[in-house]
């Protein structure tokens, strides 16, 4: 059931959630380029109050292709915030102009205080290092669109999984499925422990690699971040790892044919451009999908 959810953490999420959201997706897949007006007079405000061009573009395109409206800003610049106003403030006033609110901030937490605040429900749509929840929606949903299912797959993450909050949402969102993880990045990289012991308890198999050709054989997706820079506490750590991984069609040879790549993007130096135009880069069509999911989300929580 969605109606009315907050959608702050990917835990929260059963697997039926997942599967009735998806089979949203794909019946908006048809409307994706066009119009289907189920939303109209409803509000979506969003508040992003760190850079986006994927996530607040879908959401924001979502809603007008469901024929509703979209009003909001993008960086504190220009609202109240400059003049010193509270985040708990400025949500209590998006909660009074709007019917569902969509927050972006550099701190953790910010997405669950928006959600105490308001009564409109509230969709995290990124907060500090750890909750990207409709990405990693987006990400399973890009999976289960290209293979038609996602038990049974093996799935690599590539790179800095202690800092993408994309991946954590991730890790939380597969749990709910019966497929086998391998974690490859640099030892200092690894995903926190918390996120580790959580998945784990929930079943989830993880394994750990520094070496990607170790084990790109055996993967049918491959799942890339670039190294947050931004989050590092320490600038010296970011030194020691930056450019430590890179997908090259070189890389490729020992792929499995159906291997699909995935990034949540934007992307960096960590994919070669040169493997964009080999049948494995699928990380446009994640990014197209955005759009649908979206759509169904907002749909299903506001309908
Ligand atoms: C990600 C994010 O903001 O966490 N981007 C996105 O939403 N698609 C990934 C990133 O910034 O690396």
């Amino acid at each position: 059931m969605w109606r009315n959810r907050d959608v702050i953490s990917a835990r929260d999420f059963t697997r039926s959630d997942i599967e009735e959201l998806f089979e949203t997706a794909r019946y908006m897949e048809k409307y994706a380029k066009g119009r289907l007006d189920v939303m109209r007079g409803k509000i979506m405000a969003v508040a992003f109050f760190e850079p986006s061009t994927r996530t607040r573009l879908s959401f924001e395109v979502a809603m007008k292709r469901l024929g509703g409206d979209v009003v909001g800003f993008w960086g504190a610049e220009g609202t109240s915030v400059e003049k010193g106003e509270t985040l708990a403030d400025t949500i209590r006033m998006l909660d009074a102009y709007s019917d569902v609110i969509v927050i972006r901030h550099r701190y953790e937490g910010a997405a669950k205080l928006a959600a105490e605040v308001a009564e409109s429900p509230v969709i995290n749509g990124g907060d500090g290092a750890f909750n990207h929840p409709t990405q990693a929606m987006l990400d399973v949903y890009t999976i289960w669109r290209e293979f038609g299912y996602v038990d049974g797959l093996n799935i690599g993450l590539l790179g800095d999984l202690r800092h993408a909050r994309t991946v954590n949402s991730l890790l939380e969102i597969l749990t709910n499925f019966n497929v086998k993880v391998y974690l490859i990045s640099p030892e200092y990289l690894r995903p926190r422990a918390e996120t580790i012991d959580y998945v784990q308890s929930k079943g989830l198999k993880l394994s750990f690699y520094t070496n990607v050709e170790e084990v790109i054989g055996e993967l049918d997706v491959m799942y890339v971040v670039r190294i947050q820079k931004e989050r590092f506490i320490d600038p010296l750590e970011y030194e020691k790892v930056k450019g430590s991984y890179r997908v090259t069609p070189d890389m490729l040879r020992k792929a499995k044919k159906t291997l699909v790549i995935l990034h949540p993007l934007p992307r960096v130096d960590e994919i070669d451009p040169r493997v964009d135009a080999t049948s494995h880069a699928k990380y446009f069509r994640q990014a197209a999908l955005g759009v649908p999911l979206r759509m169904a989300l907002i749909y299903l929580i506001l309908s």
